[in-house]
């Protein structure tokens, strides 16, 4: 029974640049998974639960979602799991973090923008750990680039192939619908001002004069072409190479129109990898199907009820049961904790879970026990792999009015970076007192100087800083070192290595140049991640 549940659960992000159309497709995930019956539900489900408490109202005010984590609904049998990836101005850390959490991911792309800036450093924290990506190229009601030109720019830029699934018969005006490559079945579209037939067709044979009587020559012409190159270029789908996270399935639609949505789910029922074995710090592979409880906490979300100032700890579950109230060996205090425990499931519109399986994501109630990267396990003694850190690219100053208050502010900044909220820098010849902040989205400075205020009661200002870049240098042995040269400005982290930070991109190939035997390092724990 427990096997079954964790065999059946697939959990996934979405990774897309603001705009290509998350929202939209979330929705319509939710909406043919049965969770919600009308489009617009996902952000007035979240409007509704907003108002509960004085963090949400931020949320609200700005028009964000901080909290949103899970959302869960069931498909043909799977339970899947989807993981919140924030996106605009609430894009931060968590962002990144949460696809560690992810078994799989959907790359969605916006067919008139192709592969954008966003999208692109999301991919590679998948890279990081190879998971399979599928593509979901959207907006096909609209004009876009050529299908194949679109193939060829994700192929070149992001170095993975494409296998498509699905090809645009037509695009924007003249878009017909979706021809299903191995179905062999066309689905034709029907806008919201049109009435075409949308019964789908059977292609036995491209060739067939049957498709001319019903798609326009230019556009049945040209499909016959790309599909006779394609098929001519392609072979089978290899499934391992998908699971390598080498070859990522593509499928086209329009998330608006809801239109090849289903296609799509049907596609990840069939290939989306169930929760993947996870790798320790020892030899020991944890596998979801043991019956040992074991998790991580990917995500720490602070003062969701600000009468109890609690957190919650978001812990992605990698092996076994979780059952309400379960006690679990909590490694890093080296002592048991009893998990209470409380869930967001936004667009199921429940508040608790009594139980979740390997796979799952539960939100614990936390009273300062947990922080980002903790493993609990109810058997053998593991540590999962640390969950990297990722380059911030804002950078403020931060200082109080009051003297009297700076040491506050050294202890607020120091346990909100501890937690993962900011990362900390010292620039060494002023020291602590003026703390150097940095962070990946905009919003992580706002929700710093509400906290800040909030938690420790700090009126605090901050100061934008032009930095852009930060590199944590090594030297040929892989040790940190201050030895460098080309005048570099040389600050400390919270672990007190050394950090540069630079203003653009173009100065770390001046810097690189300079000293020709560092490693200009990402992060201090993730050599191999290239943002
Ligand atoms: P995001 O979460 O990725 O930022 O994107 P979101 O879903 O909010 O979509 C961004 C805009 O793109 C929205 O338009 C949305 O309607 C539109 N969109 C999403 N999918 C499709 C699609 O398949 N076809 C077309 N034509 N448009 C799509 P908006 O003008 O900002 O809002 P709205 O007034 O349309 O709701």
């Amino acid at each position: 029974m427990i096997q079954d549940e964790i065999l059946r659960r697939r959990t996934f992000a979405i990774i897309s640049h603001p705009d290509a159309g998350k929202t939209t497709l979330t929705e319509k995930l939710l909406y043919n998974g049965g969770v919600i019956h009308e489009a617009g539900e996902v952000k007035g489900k979240h409007g509704t639960k907003a108002a509960t408490s004085d963090w949400m109202a931020l949320e609200q005010q700005r028009g964000i979602s901080i909290t949103s984590s899970v959302m869960q609904f069931d498909y043909k049998g799977l339970r899947v799991n989807l993981l919140d990836t924030p996106g605009h101005k609430d894009f931060s850390e968590d962002t990144y973090r949460t696809l560690v959490a992810a078994d799989s991911a959907v790359m969605l792309i916006d067919v008139a923008k192709g592969v954008e800036d966003r999208t692109k450093k999301l991919y590679e924290v998948c890279r990081y750990r190879n998971i399979p990506i599928f593509t979901f190229i959207n907006k096909c009601d609209r004009e876009g680039k050529a299908p194949l030109e679109l193939i060829d720019e994700i192929e070149t830029t992001l170095k993975m192939a494409c296998w498509p699934v699905t090809w645009p018969v037509g695009l924007g005006g003249l878009f017909f619908g979706l021809y299903h490559r191995t179905r062999k079945i066309i689905y034709p579209y029907s806008g919201p001002h049109d009435d075409q037939d949308t019964t789908p067709i059977k292609v036995d044979d491209l060739m067939s004069p049957e498709l001319d009587k019903r798609i326009r020559p230019e556009v049945i012409e040209n499909l016959r072409e790309e599909i006779a190159l394609i098929d001519g270029t392609l072979g089978e789908f290899d499934h391992q190479a998908f699971l390598d996270g080498k070859l990522s399935p593509a499928t086209f639609g329009s998330a608006k129109q809801d239109f090849g949505v289903d296609v799509f789910l049907d596609l990840f029922k069939d290939w989306a990898p169930g929760p993947a074995p996870r790798k320790t710090k020892s030899d020991v592979v944890v596998n979801p199907l043991d019956s040992d409880f074991t998790g991580f906490v990917f995500k720490m979300q602070a003062n969701m009820d600000r009468r109890h100032r609690d957190r919650v700890a978001f812990i992605r579950i990698c092996s076994g049961k979780f059952e309400r109230g379960m006690k679990v060996q909590h490694m890093r205090l080296d002592r048991e904790v009893r998990l209470a425990f409380s869930s967001q499931f936004v667009a199921q519109d429940r508040e608790t879970v009594d139980e979740a399986y390997a796979g799952d994501i539960v939100g614990v109630n936390d009273t300062g026990n947990f922080q980002i990267g903790d493993t609990i396990t109810t058997g053998k003694k593991i540590l999962f792999e640390d969950i990297p850190k990722f380059p911030p690219e804002l950078f403020a100053r931060l200082s109080v009015t009051d003297a009297m208050k700076r040491t506050k502010l050294q202890k607020g900044v120091r346990q909100l970076s501890e937690e993962g909220a900011i990362q900390l820098f010292i620039d060494p010849y002023v020291g602590a007192q003026d703390p150097i902040i940095g962070v990946v989205g905009e919003l992580q400075f706002e929700v710093l100087i509400y906290r800040l205020q909030d938690e420790y009661g700090l009126d605090v200002k901050l100061i934008k800083l032009p930095y852009k870049v930060a590199r944590w240098p090594k030297d040929k042995n892989g040790k940190p070192t201050r030895e460098l040269k080309g005048n570099l400005q040389i600050f400390n982290d919270a672990a007190e290595n050394p950090v540069v930070l630079l203003e653009q991109e173009w100065d770390l190939n001046w810097a690189q140049k300079e000293n020709p035997d560092i490693e200009f390092a990402t992060s201090i724990t993730m050599e191999r991640y290239k943002l």
